[in-house]
Parts: C-alpha cells; sequence; structure tokens
C-alpha cells in the first residue's frame, strides 16, 4: 500500500514542505529566512512572521514538485516542538486546519527524534542503518547522544547541560566577528588552517554529559587577550582559529561517542542535526571506520538541516502504528525526546 503524508517543519527559522510516499520523497521543499543573518541570530517574531509568508507557497510547490493534488495525501503531520513557540503555532495551526479540510489523521512529530529518523528515508544513495544504533544530534539547540532501539524506541543517554554544539560554533564565530550561523564559515575556513595552532581547555564531564558554555569563554578571554597586543590577531590568525576551535568542539563530541560505543557494544553510528554537515566531524567518523571498525551513517546534506522530509518519515512510522492526534494536539517550545 502506498501512503502519501505531508511533512510540515516550521520549529525555528526554516519553512519545509515535504511529501513523502512511503519511506520515499515526492518533493523536500525549503524556503530560508535571511532575515535573521544581520541580527546574529534567530529573531523568534522575525520567525513566525516569515514562516506565515512561506507556508502556502512552500505547499503548493511542493504538490507541483510530487505530481499530486491535496486529494492524494493520506495524513498531515507536523512537528510540534522542541522549537520556539511562535514558529511552531504556525505549523500546528496549519496542519490542524488541512487535515480538518481533507479529513485525514493528523500526525505530530517530535523534532529530534525526526532528525534521527531522517536516516530511514529511501534514497538511491543513503544507505539505511539496522537497529539499534547509536546517534549523535548535534544542531543549534541541541547535542545528544541516544540509544535507537527502533523507529518508536529511543534512549537518551546523555546531553548538553548548557549550550549545543551548533551554538558554539555560531557563538565562538560571533565572537571573531563572523555573521550568523557561523558554523558553515568556520568548517570553511578550517580547512586551510591549523587544527593544532591553538588549545583551548575542554570541559571534564560526568557519564554521557556535555559542556560548551565553557568553551565559548576560554575562546572570549583568550581573543581578548591577543587582540589587545595585536589589534590585528584574528585576522591574521583567523583561519588557524576555525581549525583550533573546531578540532576541539569535535574532540569533546567524539570523546563521548567512543564512550557510548564502547559502553553499548553498538558499532553502529549515526549522527545527525545541522553540525553533522561539518566535514571535520564526517572525517573524525570516516576514520573511526577505520580505526574502530564502526559502521557509521553520515546523512546526506539536504538532511542534516532541518527540514520536512524527516518529519514525513517519522510520521510514516507512526501511521503504520496509527498513532494519530486530534485537533486539540498544542505545540510544546520544550519537548523531552520521549514524547
Ligand atoms: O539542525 P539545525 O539546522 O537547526 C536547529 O538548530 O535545529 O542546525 C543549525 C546549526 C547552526 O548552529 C549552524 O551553525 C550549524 O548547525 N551548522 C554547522 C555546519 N552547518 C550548519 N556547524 C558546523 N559546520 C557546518 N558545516
Ligand atoms: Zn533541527
Amino acid at each position: 500500500m502506498e501512503i502519501n503524508i505531508l511533512g510540515i517543519e516550521s520549529s525555528c527559522d526554516d519553512t519545509s514542505i515535504a511529501i513523502t510516499q512511503n519511506r520515499k520523497i515526492l518533493a523536500n521543499v525549503t524556503a530560508n529566512q535571511e532575515i535573521h543573518a544581520e541580527y546574529g541570530g534567530v529573531v523568534p517574531e522575525l520567525a513566525s512572521r516569515a514562516h506565515q509568508q512561506n507556508i502556502i507557497p512552500s505547499l503548493d510547490k511542493a504538490l507541483k514538485e510530487a505530481q499530486l493534488e491535496l486529494e492524494d495525501l493520506d495524513a498531515i503531520a507536523f512537528t510540534s516542538g522542541p522549537g520556539l513557540l511562535g514558529s511552531l503555532l504556525v505549523g500546528t495551526s496549519f496542519a490542524k486546519s488541512l487535515s480538518l479540510a481533507l479529513d485525514i489523521p493528523l500526525i505530530e512529530v517530535n523534532h529530534m527524534r525526526a532528525h534521527i529518523l531522517a536516516h530511514m528515508i529511501e534514497t538511491e544513495d543513503q544507505i539505511n542503518p539496522e537497529f539499534p544504533f547509536l546517534c549523535l544530534t548535534v544542531s543549534g539547540g541541541h547535542t545528544q547522544i541516544i540509544v535507537v532501539k527502533s523507529p518508536y524506541e529511543m534512549e537518551l543517554l546523555g546531553e548538553t547541560i548548557d549550550d549545543a554544539a551548533g551554538e558554539a560554533f555560531d557563538k565562538a564565530g560571533k565572537i571573531m566577528g563572523l555573521p550568523y550561523p557561523a558554523g558553515p564559515i568556520i568548517d570553511q575556513k578550517a580547512k586551510l588552517g591549523n587544527p593544532q595552532a591553538f588549545n583551548f581547555a575542554k570541559p571534564r564531564m560526568k557519564d554521557y554529559e556535555f559542556s560548551f558554555s565553557g568553551l565559548k569563554t576560554s575562546i572570549l578571554y583568550f581573543l581578548q587577550k591577543a587582540v589587545k597586543e595585536n589589534p590585528e590577531f584574528i585576522a591574521e590568525n583567523l583561519n588557524d582559529l576555525c581549525a583550533s576551535i573546531q578540532r576541539t568542539i569535535i574532540d569533546i563530541l567524539m570523546d563521548k561517542l567512543e564512550k557510548a560505543a564502547k559502553d553499548t557494544g553498538i558499532s553502529r553510528i549515526a549522527i545527525a542535526g545541522g553540525v553533522s554537515a561539518n566535514s571535520g566531524l564526517r572525517q573524525a567518523l570516516k576514520e573511526r571506520e577505520q580505526n574502530l571498525a564502526w559502521q557509521c551513517y553520515i546523512p546526506k546534506f539536504e538532511f542534516t538541516t532541518d527540514n520536512g522530509a524527516m518529519i514525513a518519515i517519522n510520521a510514516y512510522y507512526k501511521f503504520l502504528e496509527k498513532d494519530f492526534c486530534d485537533l486539540s494536539v498544542v505545540a510544546k517550545a520544550r519537548k523531552a525526546l520521549s514524547l
């Protein structure tokens, strides 16, 4: 049986609408919001307004690409959290109205679970991991290590107690005067720099916990001192700074991931979320495929950042279980992985 699902993602600053048929993508349309760059971070009110403007054109485009009509859809899925409440409300209300108008099931999806299940999308060039696997989810808002036992059962081993890995990239970039989001820029400049040029202290955290706020502070103090002695220090050392900061963030992530693989005995390792686009992180995983006999699952670039396809694939599994919700469902800014 072929099941067509419309997936709506609006938790942060990307309005994305996808249509899937079982585990295959028919359309995945994303409208990015350029407006936030000049403010150095996502402005929630502006994000909600842009979602309102983008959502209907994105739906029209997705239907056209998929060559389907609204009547061909079997269910409407949407991100109910975690995320920015105003942004979530746009997608949530839109999904409710569509499901009511078309009289088809409504499916709520947890954004963090969806990032992980993006690995189950069927494409020609993506290998789907078998269960169980470990997933390091690294985005602008989250840093988590999860045991993925099935599409329905996920166990959170640990997460960050303060900043997320993406935030660490973005805040370090801001200190160096780079525009938001700095993650991809640091990634590019790091390729030209020496990762051992500067050393920043790594936090000692228990079990699978992460912390990145200390790193941000140590970069800030280091640069304040260096710029006092040489006002051109950042410009003269930008590539080396980017490479060293990136290396430190990746070391922090890989230490815990290695511990998790050792403790659980699971060697199928996936990464997910915006930071999984980072070339240094991808390289670090590839090295461990050789050295530690891991089987690594690195998402295609289009599935690393927020996208509607991951919402639709997660909803497909829920559809199989008839796990639908009614119109009383509400968006939640904070939402545990288990919900
Ligand atoms: O998952 P995502 O699109 O949005 C959420 O936060 O949910 O992740 C965005 C984050 C930003 O912090 C951005 O700087 C980071 O992912 N990012 C990267 C790269 N591409 C995106 N960080 C490092 N290297 C990259 N290539
Ligand atoms: Zn995300």
